[in-house]
């Protein structure tokens, strides 16, 4: 894989993970571009029976760097913002390659979309309905729109990263769809072009999938009875990735969430549908690193604390929902292992990356590479603590470009005025 061992270091594809630390220095985020590009074509293989597009869910890591990689490849976008929007844009990214999801979307960000020509509003409510039908209107044109369905599936994952539950904010339930997709139907500024859905992410097995995709293709069959038909059905992003995690098995590959989706839409292969993906984490999760390098250690009564330059607001995922990274020493000292907590310096209990982690003894100075951490790591990182976000650099064989400096303070004050 492109994080591994040469000898006793740890490389990223070519380029050792201590190069990139010495010379950028720590915090540091890695991506490597083969990983990137191999997880991405993994995912379209998968389904290549099907008639699809993949629009990679910007959210989770939304840096130009990593979207022009996957531009180059053909991917479109899942976007949840206008400013998601800017950044597809900027990065080269296709309009029309872009579906819009998200429950607040505001009258200037539809109107963003609708300018720049998107694919489709995922529409998550009536009212969301109504304001983008006017907003269409007073441009002259017609939005096109799929319905966001909440299929009231259990994904078996974090409750934070449920999606498709009747109690989660998301989609409209699935027992009003049909009646407010003929209503939809009804708007001149609306074009109904497709349902879809999204029912969680870091999903571990492809059973949830199949559920929620059998009742898409329910509601495709009434609303075809009405003479309804449908171009698109759009089945969220969601499937999981190793973090590594003791008792964890692996989740379900590419390959079989590919069967399982197109087992599952078997019903539908006499309508000329276009399958629409969202897929975040599985695309760039594993091919990111959060390199970080231990500032202190210290035992208060028999526990350790390994302290670390990165924190929380680097890499959020373990304070808020205690995620599982896997971690590796940089460089292999033969050293004993440890049961440790790796923490960062923010003044917060909660600001910590591992805890009771058995780790070979790290030192001060030495080099650690937080694994699983190309997705909702940078696009989730902060400034709290007034700690400048971290620098992130793309790998390619032996080389890398920095894709994001790493902020300056002056960066982070610029916009601030003391009072007058
Ligand atoms: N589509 C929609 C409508 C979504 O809300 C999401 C993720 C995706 C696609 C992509 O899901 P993925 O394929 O990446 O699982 N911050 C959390 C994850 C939140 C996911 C939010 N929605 C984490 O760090 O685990």
């Amino acid at each position: 894989m492109s994080f591994e061992y040469v000898g006793d270091d740890l490389y990223c594809e070519g380029v050792s993970l201590a190069r990139i630390a010495q010379e950028q220095g720590t915090p540091v985020y890695v991506y490597s571009r083969t990983a990137l590009e191999g997880a991405y074509r993994a995912f379209d293989q998968a389904l290549a029976g099907t008639k699809h597009h993949i629009c990679y869910s910007v959210k989770a890591n939304s840096g130009l760097g990593v979207l022009s990689v996957l531009i180059k490849l053909g991917a479109g976008a899942d976007i949840v913002s206008g400013g998601e929007l800017f950044r597809w844009l900027r990065a080269g990214g296709d309009p029309k390659k872009v579906v819009f999801s998200g429950v607040g979307k505001t009258d200037a960000e539809m109107g963003a979309a609708l300018d720049a020509g998107i694919l489709v509003f995922n529409v998550e409510s009536e009212e969301e309905l109504d304001a983008l039908d006017r907003v269409a209107r007073a441009r002259g044109v017609r939005a096109p729109v799929a319905l966001r369905v909440n299929p009231d599936v259990d994904p078996q994952t974090h409750p934070y990263i449920s999606t498709g539950l009747k109690k989660n904010k998301f989609g409209i339930g699935w027992a009003a769809a049909p009646a407010v997709f003929r209503r939809g139907a009804a708007l001149a500024g609306i074009e109904m072009i497709g349902i879809d859905c999204h029912i969680g992410s870091q999903l571990t097995k492809t059973s949830p999938f199949s559920d929620a995709i059998a009742r898409l293709v329910e509601l495709v069959l009434a609303l075809e009875k009405d003479g309804i038909k449908l171009r698109t059905l759009d089945i969220g992003g969601g499937l999981g990735i190793d973090y590594e995690k003791d008792g964890d098995g692996p989740p379900p590959t590419p390959g079989e969430y590919g069967q399982a989706v197109t087992r599952a839409l078997a019903p539908l292969a006499h309508l000329d549908l276009t399958l629409l993906t969202e897929p975040g984490r599985v695309i760039i999760g594993r091919a990111g690193a959060l390199v970080a390098k231990v500032v202190y250690r210290k035992t208060n009564e028999g526990k350790h604390f390994t302290i670390v330059d990165a924190a929380m607001n680097d890499l959020m995922r373990p304070a808020l929902y205690g995620a599982y990274h896997p971690m590796r020493p940089v460089h292999l000292a033969g050293r004993a292992e440890q049961v440790t907590d790796v923490v960062g310096p923010i003044c917060e209990t909660g600001d910590f990356l591992a805890r009771d982690r058995a780790l070979p003894l790290l030192e001060a100075g030495d080099l650690i590479a937080i694994g699983a951490a190309g997705a909702y790591g940078a696009a989730m990182s902060s400034n709290y603590n007034t700690r400048p976000r971290a620098a992130e650099v793309l790998v390619s064989g032996d080389r890398y470009q920095v894709v994001r400096a790493r902020e300056t303070l002056e960066q982070l004050i610029a916009n601030e005025r003391v009072a007058e």
